[in-house]
């Protein structure tokens, strides 16, 4: 039976960095839906150009159109044995059509590790993110700095400042957060899925943290 993990956590707790970890030691698929919309922004798809009028201004993307993007993503053969989803559900209304989706493949969300840090933390880490044009690898100025300046360490690709990690829009993604991604925290408390995470430790210690809190829901 495929296992499938979803990564609550405010806007720049580090839920990339832990899923591309974890991901590349279980060997499952790691769905970003920011990651999504950010390629068909680059390649300038019908959907980039739509998704691009609410990342700019640090909304959500309609439920419809995000739930279409993971149904299309979900149905690749790399997600056979399961997925990180990192930044899906981000709604009830998206946790409902996750369940919906999960069982046609007769999953289901097997465990929802929410990552949490003060605002103060998460705007630091943000407002020194270095994001990798090719694939998305993430640095930090200061905390996961890349061995030369403005190039990435696995890819040799550019790294660049994402346009939604400006400082005007960062505090709507967290008012955003705050009303309309919260109320998953109790969805998910209620289902006996959640586990909390203190993300205010260094990568290697979140991701030991996060290691224990989900080892026992591999099928
Ligand atoms: P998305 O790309 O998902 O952004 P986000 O949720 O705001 O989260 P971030 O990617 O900013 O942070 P992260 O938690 O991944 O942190 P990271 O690992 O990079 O979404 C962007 C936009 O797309 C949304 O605003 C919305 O418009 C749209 N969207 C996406 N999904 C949607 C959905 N489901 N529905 C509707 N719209 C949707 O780490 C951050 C920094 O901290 C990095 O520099 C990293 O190196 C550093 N760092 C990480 N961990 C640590 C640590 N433990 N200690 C020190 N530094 C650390
Ligand atoms: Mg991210």
């Amino acid at each position: 039976m495929a296992t499938f993990i979803v990564l609550l956590g405010p806007p720049g707790v580090g839920k990339g960095t832990q899923a591309k970890i974890l991901a590349n030691t279980k060997k499952l698929a790691h769905i970003s839906s920011g990651d999504l919309f950010r390629e068909n922004i680059k390649n300038q798809t019908e959907l980039g150009k739509h998704a691009k009028s609410f990342i700019d201004k640090g909304e959500l993307v309609p439920d419809g159109v995000t739930i279409g993007m993971i149904r299309e993503r979900l149905n690749r053969a790399d997600c056979k044995p399961g997925a990180i989803l990192d930044g899906f559900p981000r709604t009830p209304v998206q946790a409902v059509a996750l369940e919906k989706m999960l069982a046609e493949f007769k999953g289901q969300v097997n465990v929802v590790p929410y990552i949490s840090a003060p605002e103060a933390v998460v705007v630091g880490r943000i407002s020194g993110r270095w994001t990798c044009r090719l694939n998305g690898h993430i640095y930090h100025q200061m905390f996961n700095p890349p061995k030369q300046t403005g190039v990435c360490d696995i890819d040799s690709s550019e790294l660049y400042q994402r346009e939604d990690d400006k400082v005007e829009t960062v505090t709507i993604r967290i008012r955003v957060y705050l009303e309309q991604t919260i109320p998953l925290v109790e969805y998910y408390r209620k289902s006996g899925k959640l586990i909390e995470i203190n993300g205010e430790q260094a990568v290697e210690q979140v991701s030991k943290d996060l290691y224990s809190a989900i080892k026992n829901h591999f099928m």
